[in-house]
C-alpha cells in the first residue's frame, strides 16, 4: 500500500553556473527517474530507505539515527527529504509518521539533478497520500526550497524541471519557460564516475566572479547570449550550431574553474570521434559530460566515451515531470 511519486533527471544543454547569476539557461527533463514511495506509519518517526544507495534511518523529533550504511552520507541525503515533508505537513496541520522509500535510477552527484528528482517525487507522493491537493507550482516551491539546504544558493532549475519536465528556458526572475523542441536532440550522456557536491562547485564559481569581477561580467553576457543562439538553433533543429555553442559553452565554464580532467577525457574523445559540440552538464568537477552528434556518429561517440573511461549512456527527452504512479 502506499502512494508512489516519479520524477525524472534533467541535463542542462546550456548555461549552468551562470544561471545562479540570473543569466537563462536551457534545461531538458530525460528518461532517467527517481521513484518514490510513501507510506502512514502508527509512530511519529520518519523513517527513510534508499534502496539503490543502501541507507537507512530515521529522524524523530528533529534528531537523525543511521540504520544502514554511512551515518554522514545518509543524513547528508536525507536531509533534503525531511525538509519537504516537514513543509508539505505544516500545510496538513498534523504531524504524521512516514515511510519513505526512495528507488532512483538516476545517477547521483553526478549533475543530473538526482537530489531534486527525489524531494519533488518526496512532496507529490507525500501529498498524495494525505488527500492534500497540490498543484505543480506548490511542488516546485517546495521541492526548491529542500535543495536550498543542500545546494547553498541553487538557482531552482533543478526542481523546476524534476517538477514541469519537457524543455525549459530557465531564468531565475522570470522563472520557467516551456520550449518547443520538435525535432529529437541527439545526445549522448557519459558519466566519470566522480561524485561531486553541487555546492562546492558554486562556491568555486562564486570565487572567481568575486576576483575577477570585470571578467566574470563579459563571461555571462557571452553566456546570455550562446542561449539566445541556442534558442534559434533548437526551433531550426540546426544541430551544427548547437554543437559549436556548447564548446563554447565548455569553455566559459572551464575557465571558471569547474572542469576538471576527468571530463576534459571525455569531452576531447567524444570530440575526436566526431561529436559536433561537448561540454560538462551540471555543476561539473566531475559529474557527467554530454555529447551532440548527429545519429550516424552516436555510435562511435558512445564508444569512445567508454574507451576514454566514462559510463556512457542515450537518454532521450521526456516531457512528463513530477507524477503519481500508483495511489
Ligand atoms: C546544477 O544542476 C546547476 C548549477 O547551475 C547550480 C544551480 O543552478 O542551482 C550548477
Amino acid at each position: 500500500m502506499g502512494v508512489v511519486a516519479s520524477a525524472p533527471a534533467k541535463v542542462i544543454l546550456f548555461g549552468e553556473h551562470f544561471v545562479v547569476y540570473g543569466e537563462p539557461a536551457i534545461v531538458l527533463a530525460i528518461d532517467k527517474r527517481a521513484y518514490v514511495k510513501a507510506e502512514k506509519r502508527n509512530d511519529k518517526k520518519l523513517f527513510v530507505r534508499s534502496t539503490n544507495l543502501n541507507l537507512e534511518g530515521h529522524f524523530e523529533n528533529g534528531n537523525f539515527k543511521v540504520e544502514k550504511g554511512d551515518a554522514r552520507e545518509a543524513r547528508l541525503r536525507f536531509e533534503p527529504v525531511k525538509v519537504a515533508i516537514g513543509k508539505v505537513l505544516e500545510k496538513h496541520k498534523d504531524d504524521v509518521g512516514l515511510n519513505i522509500e526512495i528507488n532512483s535510477t538516476v545517477p547521483v552527484a553526478a549533475g543530473l539533478g538526482s537530489s531534486a528528482a527525489v524531494v519533488a517525487s518526496v512532496t507529490a507522493a507525500t501529498a498524495a497520500l494525505l488527500n492534500m491537493e497540490m498543484p505543480k507550482e506548490e511542488i516546485f516551491r517546495v521541492a526548491y526550497e529542500a535543495e536550498k539546504t543542500v545546494h547553498g544558493t541553487p538557482s531552482g532549475i533543478d526542481p523546476a524541471i524534476a517538477t514541469f519536465g519537457g524543455t525549459l528556458l530557465y531564468q531565475m526572475d522570470t522563472g520557467f519557460k516551456p520550449l518547443e523542441v520538435k525535432a529529437d536532440i541527439p545526445l549522448v550522456i557519459g558519466d566519470t564516475g566522480v561524485e561531486r557536491s553541487t555546492k562546492t562547485q558554486v562556491e568555486k564559481v562564486r570565487e572567481m566572479v568575486d576576483k575577477y569581477p570585470r571578467i566574470a561580467e563579459p563571461i555571462m553576457r557571452v553566456a546570455n547570449e550562446i542561449v539566445v543562439n541556442a534558442i534559434d538553433a533548437l526551433k531550426e533543429n540546426d544541430l551544427e550550431t548547437l554543437g559549436e555553442l556548447m564548446n563554447i559553452n565548455h569553455a566559459l565554464l572551464y575557465g571558471m574553474k569547474v572542469s576538471d580532467e576527468s571530463l576534459e577525457w571525455l569531452i576531447n574523445a567524444a570530440r575526436k570521434a566526431g561529436a559536433l559540440g561537448a561540454k560538462l552538464t551540471g555543476a561539473g568537477g566531475g559529474g557527467c559530460m554530454i555529447a551532440l552528434a548527429r545519429n550516424e556518429r552516436l555510435e562511435q561517440v558512445t564508444e569512445a566515451i567508454l574507451r576514454a573511461g566514462g559510463r556512457p549512456f542515450a537518454a532521450r527527452k521526456t516531457d512528463e515531470g513530477v507524477r503519481i504512479e500508483r495511489t
